[in-house]
């Protein structure tokens, strides 16, 4: 691309010129006010305040983990990369609650008219939300979801073309959509290793579907490794740093997308082989249902039970909260609607204010400003009340 140089005075005269030539617009626009709006229509496209779906059909994914997919029944979906997420708006009983969920299907499956989304969903121990859309959601069954949001995908000029993605349970979702977009050309030349790591093979979610795309593609391969099955005739025990190695290649990106204890090993073992942060994403499936298990856990808060005096404008509610439970999710059983997006720290859509009382903020997960932490700011999905406390949260 060559780029044109008139000469410093006339490219500076450029902008008057521009100046002029908007004047002329104005002169000759009508005076009767336009209601269309060309510009706001196509950002609301493009980036729609919230989706709404209906579930068109839903498919086991493993002993333990189903596929639920979904039709937009208002519109078209918005562009999205592999590895974003969709989080979901659902009222269960008394609580409303928002849940993200990373769309397991590729990105180019949602084009056209009959492109859908669609979510892996896992459990394996009772959770309110994973067992309310077990129980709940069939086909017909309408959901309401914002945009799909996330920094959490391979982007060609920064990230190296070798993908070498580390997964840990229903972590393989982003990864399955990148396969996807890798064995439908999509994704230019670049290649996918996933190591997943999982118990025993009924653990292993999209297992066929995995399967199909590795014979499809000879730029995707799947190892499955497990630590609980000693008759597995692959590899076996936990993903080593001999294993990443063993299958990494030249130049590696790596991605990693699984729960917070498994994290702490990879993290580990990223910093023993000197791999830069430039060169290690992740993704970490918020924080654990067990709160004891976060570092820096003040013994024995699980048991304890407080009060949250909520201030929303001018009005004051008064809620009980688990000392085992993040703010945020206080709030949601008390039908108090909060913004959430990623439910891991990061984004800043739960920020709200400390008023009063005393909270524990874990150093993972900890993504606020400086500045907001000593203006008492909080994000209310990774932060645990240790004492009464009094709050402001935005009206939603
Ligand atoms: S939802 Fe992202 S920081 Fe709380």
């Amino acid at each position: 691309m060559s780029i044109k140089v008139k000469g410093f005075l006339k490219d500076v005269g450029g902008a008057s010129r521009v100046t002029a030539l908007r004047q002329q617009s104005i002169d000759n626009a009508s005076a009767k006010a336009d209601p269309r709006d060309p510009i706001r229509a196509l950002a609301d496209a493009l980036h729609p305040a919230s989706m709404r779906f209906q579930v068109v059909s839903v498919r086991d994914s493993s002993p333990t983990a189903k596929t639920f997919r979904l039709k937009s029944t208002d519109g078209h979906i918005p562009v999205f990369q592999s590895g974003q997420y969709v989080n979901f708006r659902l009222k269960i009983g008394e609580s409303e609650l928002t849940r993200p969920y990373t769309i397991s299907s590729a990105p180019y499956e949602a084009r056209g008219k009959d492109g859908y989304i669609e979510i892996t969903v896992r459990r394996n121990r009772p959770y309110l939300v994973p067992d309310w859309l077990f129980e709940h959601a069939v086909p017909g069954t309408e959901l309401v979801g914002n945009m799909p949001f996330g920094t959490f995908y391979w982007e060609p000029m920064r990230d190296s073309k070798n993908i070498v993605a580390l997964a840990g349970g229903s972590g393989i979702t982003p990864f399955f959509s990148m396969a996807k977009e890798i064995v439908r050309g999509k994704m230019g030349d670049a290649r996918i290793t996933i190591l997943y790591g999982s118990v025993k093979s009924d653990d292993i979610i999209l297992r066929d579907e995995l399967e199909a795309l590795e014979k499809e593609c000879d730029r995707v391969k799947v190892v499955n490794v497990l630590s609980g099955d000693p008759d597995w005739p692959g590899e076996k025990g936990f993903i080593t740093r001999e294993l990443i190695e063993k299958y990494s290649g030249e130049d590696p990106t790596y991605f990693f997308c699984g729960p917070l204890v498994m994290f702490r090993l990879i993290q580990k073992i990223m910093d023993e082989m000197g791999v830069t942060c430039r060169r290690f994403r992740h993704d970490v499936l918020s924080h654990p249902a067990d709160p004891t298990q976060i570092e820096g856990w003040p013994a024995g808060n699980e048991t304890k039970t407080y009060s949250i005096t909520v201030k929303r404008g001018v009005s004051e509610t008064v809620i009980t909260a688990s000392g085992a439970e993040p703010v945020a999710v206080a709030l949601e059983r008390a039908a108090i609607p909060v913004d959430t997006h990623c439910r891991g720290g990061e984004c800043g859509y739960c920020r709200s204010q400390l008023l009063s009382g005393e909270i524990f903020v874990p150093a993972f997960g900890d993504g606020r400003r400086l500045m907001d932490k000593e203006m008492g700011w909080f994000h209310a999905c990774s932060t645990w009340p240790l004492s009464d406390l009094t709050i402001k949260i935005p009206i939603l």
